[in-house]
């Protein structure tokens, strides 16, 4: 292991103080209104770029807003191209990675992995996006927006519609709203691809109103903001799964018609049918703009973590339970068999540290 105590890794929002966020939503105002003044404050430094899995907003948005702050990039966006694909593990490549950049963004397809990176790299690591688990910096980008647009973070009504169980942007989102006063929850979608216990499990901890719905054209006149999300078809089991739950969501002029004035429309993006392109010309369409908002988010993030603003929060909480194996097939542990199984809790039921699946033992 490496001294990863001492830097400010971003793998999961919540580790980290809303003190802290909101810091980083006022740099990243005023890095929007004077982008001038931070053009060279990277200068010399080096991000790395580690794509196991396609995107197109998160890399280059982090790349842009690296160059934009006079740094430079390395990396990869198709392992296919680097030694993984001569079965290199993670840890190899991003140890190696991290000795050469200053700092690392990664995605993988693997829910746990970006922080078992973090564990043994040598220079700040930030997830963005590991498997169907948590995707903090689309959060960001997510609260950025909202607070641009809707000028404060609290009392919010949002719906959130489409692939809840799937959705690693509404995982993180939720688990972020849920720090401001006043949210409000409303969960829209098919039974089988509902929100995930252990997310409902923090909204009831919390005592957050939430309800789960079947029907947006029902749900959509209570909603400040709706929240759409793509079914994501690269984590189903089989295509006819995926088929079943393709087309059920679909925003259109109709139903913007039953919504509020003021409510506004966010996706993460990328698009499939799931918003109509003729919601595009609405005003209170907003996901272009918020993918934008995500470039600003995310070099205030940079200078912030190469500034080293912030107090490092640690990445284990728990500790090793050798003869312990997590119970969720999708966890990173099950990939990197050298990973040191960490746990946290005690009694029958232990959190992975890697991707909070909860493990009865
Ligand atoms: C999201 C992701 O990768 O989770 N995209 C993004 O980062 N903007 C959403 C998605 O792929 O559906």
């Amino acid at each position: 292991m490496s001294n990863y105590e001492q830097r400010i890794n971003l793998i999961d929002l919540n580790d980290y103080p809303v003190s802290w966020w909101n810091q980083l939503l006022a740099l990243a105002h005023e890095i929007r209104e004077n982008p001038e003044a931070y053009a060279k404050v990277c200068d010399g430094k080096i991000m790395g770029t580690l794509f196991y899995e396609p995107s197109t907003r998160t890399q280059m948005s982090f790349q842009t807003a690296m160059l934009r702050l006079g740094g430079t990039i390395i990396g990869f966006d198709n392992p296919a191209t680097s030694s993984v694909a001569k079965g290199e593990n993670i840890k190899d490549t991003t140890k190696i990675v991290s000795g050469y950049a200053d700092i690392m963004v990664m995605r993988h397809p693997t829910e746990g992995s970006v922080k078992a990176a973090a564990l043994t790299a040598d220079c700040p690591v930030v997830n963005a996006g590991d498997g169907g688990h948590l995707h903090p910096t689309q959060t960001l980008t997510d609260l950025f927006t909202l607070k641009e647009e809707k000028g404060s973070l609290e009392g919010l009504t949002i719906g959130f519609c489409g692939d809840l169980k799937n959705g690693r942007t509404v995982h993180s989102l939720i688990k972020a709203m849920t720090c401001y006063k006043g949210s409000k929850f409303v969960l829209i979608s098919t039974p089988d691809l509902a929100l995930p216990a252990y997310i409902k499990d923090i909204l009831a901890a919390g005592g957050f109103e939430y309800s789960e719905v079947s029907s947006l054209d029902e749900a959509i006149g209570g909603l400040d903001v709706l929240y759409m999300t793509r079914i994501q078809q690269e984590r189903f089991a089989s295509h006819e799964e995926y088929l079943k739950q393709k087309g059920n969501y679909i925003l259109d002029k109709d139903k913007m018609s039953r919504a509020k004035e003021s409510m506004i429309v966010l996706h993460p993006l990328p698009r499939v049918d799931e918003i109509a392109i003729e919601v595009d010309d609405d005003p209170r369409a907003m996901y272009f703009k918020q993918a934008k908002y995500g470039m600003y988010i995310r070099m205030a993030l940079i200078l912030t973590i190469l500034r080293g603003n912030g107090t490092p929060a640690p990445l284990i909480r728990g500790r090793e339970h050798k003869h312990v194996e997590c119970s969720n097939p999708g966890c990173i542990t099950h990939r990197e068999t050298y990973l040191p199984h960490y746990f946290a809790g005690s009694g029958d039921i232990l959190t992975c540290e890697y991707c909070d699946n909860r493990t009865l033992i």
